[in-house]
């Protein structure tokens, strides 16, 4: 029984906890639940637990997502398929998103954790959003548009298990406990190699610009968005459902990440 009550929230929004004085083992996964409950996420720093730990604990939450693409349950985001021009599993920019959107996997708890960092001399921080109150500050006027239309994504990486010649439509916001939670992958921003593109049907190149350009500012604000400077043994744990996520181009040595998804029954 570990006491929840002196953790305080990261953003000005109150979202986001560092913990430093336990490790994710020494908490039931009730506690942990309640921490997420309260917090959308969690950073876990200075008291590392091996990789093997991390998935047996967040397997108490429900099944792991297994595919080609991973080994067993973890996907390796270490930078290894760059040569091969591809963004995520490369060094590339990914925009806010949401985990599975593109895989048609509804994913309820994302976990990455830091295997190696080292000599990152440019970027490589994971960024982590509070989207449900930046959307206050977002006009409505976007969001009935979000709502009514959806959003279309469409792979540029060979990663995706869906296919590359065919647009897929995205419900614009997912409910929850009869709230309803954006749903949706940003497009990148000009000038970065995107992993994957997206569009909104039937709405012009200079609106969805407008859109999107209104949108990024507000939801990558810091009094939303938290910004992880990544460390070895570092555990990021956040409700995939809640909050959107996504990672700065870096350049350097050596950054492995390994993501461990659970499904939602
Ligand atoms: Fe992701």
């Amino acid at each position: 029984m570990v006491s929840l009550a002196h953790y305080k929230p990261i953003t000005a929004s109150e979202r986001g906890v560092a913990i430093s004085d336990h490790k994710l083992t020494d908490f039931t996964a009730e506690e942990v639940w309640q921490l997420i409950d309260n917090y959308r996420w969690l950073v876990f720093k200075d008291n590392p637990i091996s990789e093997a730990e991390v998935k047996d604990f967040l397997h108490q939450f429900g099944p792991l997502t297994e595919n080609n693409r991973r080994k067993g349950t973890v996907l390796n985001i270490d930078g290894s398929k760059a040569d091969e021009g591809e963004v995520l599993l490369g060094e590339g920019f990914l925009p806010l998103h949401r985990d599975g959107a593109l895989m048609g996997t509804n994913v309820l708890l994302v976990g990455i954790f830091c295997a190696e960092y080292k000599n990152i001399t440019v970027g490589g921080r994971t960024f982590i959003t509070d989207a449900e109150n930046a959307l206050k500050e977002v006009p409505q006027e976007y969001l009935d548009i979000l709502r009514e239309r959806g959003i279309e994504g469409k792979p540029v990486d060979s990663y995706y298990l869906k296919s590359a010649d065919e647009w897929h439509p995205i419900p614009g916001f997912i409910d929850i406990d009869g709230k309803s939670y954006l749903n949706i992958g940003f497009p990148s921003p000009k000038g970065e190699k995107p992993s994957w593109l997206m569009r909104i049907p039937g709405i012009s190149d200079d609106r969805f610009d407008e859109i999107f350009t209104t949108m990024t500012s507000v939801l990558m604000d810091e009094k939303y968005c938290y910004y992880h400077e990544w460390e070895e043994g570092d555990l990021l744990l956040f409700d995939n459902r809640k909050v959107l996520h996504g990672r700065e181009a870096y350049r350097g040595e050596r950054r492995a990440l390994a993501n461990i998804q659970v499904l939602a029954a």
